[in-house]
């Protein structure tokens, strides 16, 4: 178990900043940038390429990172894709991985990121499947009913996020997946916002896919991410690009798909980032999941509290803290831009000034907000950061 001040001391870059961006990116402890150091220094080689030790041993480390990944969220390790680079890139896998027939439908919701969204309505165009959409309530939650009266046997994909971007709502994934399942669709669920900074159990969960990022609330490298599916699921999918392990020819006119993940892992990928994603799981897992959640609660609590009695501020978004994953969009008494910049130089304070522009954003638009700030928090802030910034935002 670590404490909240242990992080905060594994954490080079929080030694001079108050860091409130994980939502973007997040700061890495040191145990990651070891690994990435000694990758370099140590082991220069990647997965399947040489037969030295050091490439034998890449090779073990990219497996270790498989099965880290996968207890995190409650999967088996041959069920986790570690080579996409991005949560874009490992939903892309999937929507445009599938089957898809000319008289298909899929479901997918305002509130979603257009990571999802666009390639979801590229396959509407591209093979004559009608995209259906839902829209969430004025606090950004969608109501799994509406799926249930959309979902027809027609429905081959029911696409949601699982915490929006900008307004950090949680759905209720779990019962939206379960009528998808009840009516033999497949789901797939965009966890960018939620592995790392709550219990995410993709079996608890009932997806067919799942697809996050390593560098968000997992604490780890950039340009690390991961496509989870079902076994069967995975191997009914058609990889976007062929090449080394994916697949093997047959004499010089045929090939044969090889079994997922290899087919999704071809090429030479950044073995270096997905082992240093590996030990980034390990280290959620050590300060305990359930425990970073209730400390990004209570800071939630907190800091909807201190806004709420802010004249002049407003809020976007649930209000029960339950269904507020601590991705706060708010707007203070003056421009976020300016507000941004100022906490910045004043307090070494990151906190980001947005536009909200995924396509259930019209909604802000329409209101004549054309930006926000958005203030999301981790286990390694404190309450005094949470109150620096509301006594920030009081002064205006
Ligand atoms: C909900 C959601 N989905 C998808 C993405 C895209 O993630 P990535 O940049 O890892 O491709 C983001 C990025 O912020 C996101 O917040």
């Amino acid at each position: 178990m670590l404490t909240v001040e242990q992080v905060r001391k594994d954490i080079p870059y929080l030694q001079h900043r108050i860091y409130l961006d994980c939502a973007s990116v997040s700061p890495v402890p040191q145990c990651v940038i070891d690994e990435l150091v000694k990758f370099y220094q140590e082991h220069p080689y990647n997965y399947g390429v040489g037969d030295c030790e050091e490439a034998i041993l890449v090779g073990k480390k990219v497996e270790a990172a498989r099965a880290s990944v996968a207890k995190l969220i409650g999967a088996k390790p041959e069920e986790i894709v570690v080579s996409p680079k991005n949560t874009t890139e490992a939903l892309n896998m999937v929507i445009n991985g599938l089957p898809w027939e000319k008289g298909d439908d899929a479901i997918q919701f305002n509130i979603d990121h257009r990571s999802s969204f666009l390639p979801l309505l590229r396959v509407g165009k591209r093979y004559g499947v009608t995209v259906k959409m839902i829209k969430s309530n004025e606090e950004g939650i969608s109501d799994p009913e509406e799926v249930a009266k959309l979902i027809t046997d027609k429905t081959k994909l029911v696409s949601v996020s699982h915490v929006n971007n900008i307004h950090g709502a949680l759905q209720n994934v779990k019962e939206i997946c379960k009528i998808a399942n009840e009516h033999g669709a497949y789901s797939l669920v965009d966890a960018a916002q939620s592995v790392g900074r709550m219990p995410v159990n993709v079996q608890d969960i009932g997806c067919t896919y799942m697809a996050f990022p390593g560098r968000k609330h997992m604490m780890g490298p950039q340009g690390s991410g991961v496509l989870y599916g079902a076994l069967d699921a995975l191997n009914t999918l058609e990889p976007m690009i062929l090449g080394i392990r994916a697949a093997n020819e047959i004499g010089y006119t045929d090939y044969e798909l090889a079994k997922s993940p290899k087919r999704f892992e071809t090429g030479i990928f950044d073995c270096a980032s997905v082992i240093g994603m590996g030990r980034a799981s390990e280290y959620l897992m050590e300060i305990g999941i359930d425990r970073i959640r209730r400390h990004i609660e209570e800071l939630t609590a907190l800091f909807l509290d201190g806004l709420n009695k802010t004249p002049g501020t407003r809020y976007f978004g649930p209000t029960d803290v339950k269904r507020q994953s601590g991705i706060i969009a708010f707007l203070p008494k003056m421009d976020p831009k300016k507000f941004s910049q100022k906490v910045d130089k004043e307090l070494n304070m990151i906190v980001k000034a947005t536009a909200p522009g995924s396509p259930g954003y019209k909604e802000f638009r329409d209101k004549n907000i054309p930006m926000i700030n958005r203030a999301s928090f981790h286990y390694y802030n404190t309450e005094e950061e949470i109150e620096k910034l509301l006594s920030a935002i009081k002064k205006g």
